[in-house]
């Protein structure tokens, strides 16, 4: 399966490539910060034609047209293109990401770097790699001298959920803090050891599903801010080389 998946992956990510700096249309989603590309859609509606060919009985959760099916053991779980607002602007910083699921539990995933045509991918129990090599996370266990990556909602302005709060905190406790603008390359960076840990609230399945196991299956642990288990729906993601995942739960829990 872990061959269809990045054979999938590849082909979406170039229609994205293609269409990356040319004209393609744009609408809004919920607000003027939630985009949606013609590109987001074709990309979409290219990976779910070949799931319906290769396995007509699967279930598909995708973000752009949400459930297809829901009696399969299999759930295919589908960002089409993460990172499009970086796309829409000319940023070439966006992924393919895509996790299968076997009666509730990821079973592979893939992210596919488009422009730097790096193929993240893992199946359960095999470990992860970038372009057929073992991926390994960080082994640094000093927040101080870590890096660190976040994200923000779409609907920050209506639902904050203390974000630029525990932002300025891990500014003032860590060596350093990017926002890439891409869930999918931020945390396969954690998987490979770039980034020493990554946090974001209000993520969405299709942004979780394949990266959780991706970051696993290269050592790291991923849990909500209080350091429970969570499936590929919480609200609350912390991804990290498990180092600094102590000392990253102090400062998403200190009272704001
Ligand atoms: C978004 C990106 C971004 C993150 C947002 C996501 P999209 O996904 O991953 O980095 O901060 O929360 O929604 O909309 O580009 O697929
Ligand atoms: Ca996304
Ligand atoms: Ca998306």
């Amino acid at each position: 399966m872990i061959d269809k998946v990045i054979q999938i992956s590849k082909e979406a990510g170039e229609i994205i490539r293609e269409g990356f700096g040319e004209n393609f249309s744009i609408e809004y989603k919920t607000n003027a910060s939630n985009l949606v590309t013609e590109i987001d859609k074709k990309s979409e509606a290219t990976i779910i034609n070949f799931i319906r060919k290769e396995f007509p009985t699967h279930s598909v959760l995708a973000e752009e047209s949400g459930k297809h099916g829901t009696s399969s053991e299999y759930l295919w779980v589908i960002d089409p293109l993460d990172g499009t607002s970086n796309f829409a602007h000319g940023l070439p910083i966006f992924a393919v990401s895509i996790g299968v699921q076997k009666n509730g539990e990821t079973i592979c995933g893939v992210v596919y770097d488009v422009m730097r045509d790096e193929i993240y991918s893992s199946e359960k129990g095999s470990g992860s790699f970038r372009n057929g090599q073992k991926l390994q996370v960080s082994t640094n266990d000093d927040l101080r001298k870590s890096m660190l990556v976040t994200g923000f909602p779409y609907d920050i302005q209506d639902n904050p959920d203390f974000a630029i709060e525990r932002f300025a905190a891990f500014l003032k406790t860590s060596r350093a803090v990017r926002r890439l603008g891409s869930a999918a390359i931020d945390m396969c960076y954690v998987a490979a050891g770039v980034f020493d840990g990554f946090w974001e609230v209000h993520l969405h399945p299709w942004d979780v599903c394949a990266c959780k196991l991706i970051i696993e299956e290269a050592g790291g642990v991923v849990t909500n801010f209080s350091g429970e288990k969570i499936d590929i729906y919480s609200k609350q993601i912390l991804a990290t080389n498990k180092f600094v995942h102590q000392s990253m739960i102090q400062v998403l829990q200190a009272k704001f």
